[in-house]
């Protein structure tokens, strides 16, 4: 059913000029864009959004790679959105991301790997709710 996720191109994506790029890949994969905004996170922005990794070993430069330029916030809805999206992005490590995925073609390493995917339905509810407000959501699902 139509459901939403969060997605985030991160510094390494909007420092490569490729924000265009990768919002016609979201719409040709189908997805509508419902919210967007470009935002420099603070370090207590970024820890709060990624506060299950907190003490994990590649935390601290997560922070560091998060907060280092500006990033692109979006709400994207489509049916089975989520699962759909993670397909789009590609595995976690561009490593082992399949030709044609948005991290194949623009992730730099595991920790620059371009673009974020909420992980379900749960986490997508959570992460939409940390950056937008419910009236810069323009959406028809509630
Ligand atoms: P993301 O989907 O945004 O969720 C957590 C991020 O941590 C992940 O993408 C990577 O950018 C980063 N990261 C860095 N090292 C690791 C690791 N060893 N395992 C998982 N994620 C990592």
């Amino acid at each position: 059913s139509a459901e939403r996720t969060l997605s985030i191109l991160k510094p390494n994506a909007v420092a490569k000029n490729v924000i265009g790029s990768i919002y016609a890949r979201f719409e040709n994969a189908g997805f509508t864009i419902v919210g967007a905004k470009m935002l420099h996170l603070t370090r207590e922005q970024a820890a709060g959004f990624y506060a299950e990794h907190d003490g994990k070993p590649f935390f601290n430069g997560l922070l560091d790679f998060m907060t280092s330029g500006p990033v692109v916030v979006q709400v994207l809805e489509g049916e089975n959105a989520v699962q759909r999206y993670r397909d789009l992005m590609g595995a976690t490590n561009p490593a082992n991301a399949l030709a044609g995925t948005l991290r194949a073609d623009y992730a730099d390493s595991l920790t620059e790997n371009a673009v974020h995917g909420s992980d379900s339905a749960a986490s997508a509810a959570r992460e939409i709710a940390y950056f937008f407000s419910e009236g810069e959501v323009h959406s028809r699902i509630r």
